[in-house]
């Protein structure tokens, strides 16, 4: 599509909002970024880009940055930590469900139709079969997954009611950093693999846990499925594509397809990065499956859309000019 489009980006200045921003702002497009800079980083952001510092929550700054003029709302703003979500629902509630309530509110006031939501491979919970589809049944296990869960029903609600056409992109595990080398900014206290593994090459973490090896796998540990940020971001902007060609609501997962275990995504960052990874085999972390790997047919059917960075290879490659 070769028209151009004012868009609003909440959480823009987070891990995988900004990597989007950048490829919104590279295809021409007048990027917005509302985001609060709870976990998000200014330097994040391409200099073409907009920052309102602000929050979904906050009507005014919604206000401010519709005001402006939107055609398409990308929706990342969310607190994302699956077991934190467990100990602290109120939290998890009231920004990740009660904010995009607050955000879909303000696109039926300035009458905006288009919205691209970053859901989540956690609404489908334990896999009852692989590799899991877009018809998975949805009975997510953590309360995070839930929110993802909640947002999606919302979403279908206004869209019959008010006619709002939404993209839900079903992440599995995004990973990796910007292949141009165009975001630095590390997460803050990451709990997931890839950047655990990275901390400690670094010599940030003098070891890392992994956390069972007792596992009916291949090597005992689990099988996720890896997808790399530039893969995810390419994936948001076809999906805007489809919302204003088609008018047709979406549901996709984005994934690649292929597993890899926790142990081969170790060895992988040894290969890559030449350095020994230090890590101890303990217990099982409470709710993890054994193996959750995407089906990706409907991405690619859909929208033309597969995964070209997210091999093992790239995703270390681009992540060890962030981490040494
Ligand atoms: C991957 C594998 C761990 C850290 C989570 C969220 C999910 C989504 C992606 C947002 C597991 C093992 C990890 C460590 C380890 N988030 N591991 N040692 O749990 O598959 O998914 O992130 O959408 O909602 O639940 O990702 O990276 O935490 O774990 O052994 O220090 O690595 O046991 O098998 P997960 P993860």
């Amino acid at each position: 599509m070769s028209e151009t489009y004012r868009i609003l980006v909440t959480g823009g200045a987070g891990y995988i909002g900004s990597h989007v921003v950048h490829y919104l702002v590279e295809s021409g497009h007048r990027v917005i970024v509302l985001d609060n800079l709870s976990l998000g980083r200014k330097e994040n952001l391409p200099p073409d880009a907009e920052l309102v510092t602000g929050d979904v929550l906050n009507d005014r700054d919604l206000e401010k940055v519709f005001e402006k003029g939107i055609d398409v709302v990308f929706h990342f703003a969310a607190w994302k930590a699956a077991g934190e979500s467990m100990t602290k629902p109120d939290k998890y509630g009231r920004n990740n469900i009660c904010g995009s309530i607050n955000l879909l509110n303000a696109c039926l006031t300035y009458d905006v139709k288009n919205f691209v939501f970053s859901s989540s491979a956690a609404v489908y919970g334990d896999p009852q079969y692989l590799p899991v589809d877009e018809s998975h049944p949805l009975k997510p296990v953590n309360y995070y997954g839930y929110t993802k869960l909640a947002i999606e029903e919302n979403l279908k609600w206004y869209s019959q009611l008010k006619g709002i056409r939404y993209a839900a992109l079903r992440y599995f595990n995004a990973t990796g950093y910007d292949i141009k080398g165009r975001v630095k900014g590390k997460e803050k206290n990451p709990a997931n693999l890839s950047p655990v593994v990275m901390e400690t090459i670094a010599g940030v973490r003098d070891e890392m846990q992994v956390f069972g090896n007792d596992y009916d796998t291949p090597d005992g540990t689990c099988i996720r499925d890896y997808i790399h940020v530039n893969d995810l971001a390419a994936a948001h902007a076809k999906a805007m594509d489809y919302l204003l060609e088609k008018k047709q609501n979406l549901v996709v997962n984005l994934g690649t397809g292929k597993g890899h275990t926790v142990l081969e995504v170790i060895k992988a960052a040894q290969r890559v990065s030449g350095k020994k990874v230090n890590y101890r085999i303990t217990g099982r972390r409470a709710g993890d499956p054994p193996e959750l790997v995407a089906s990706c047919d409907l991405a690619y059917k859909l929208l033309g859309w597969k995964a070209k960075y997210s091999d093992l290879e790239t995703i270390f490659g681009s992540m060890l000019p962030v981490y040494l």
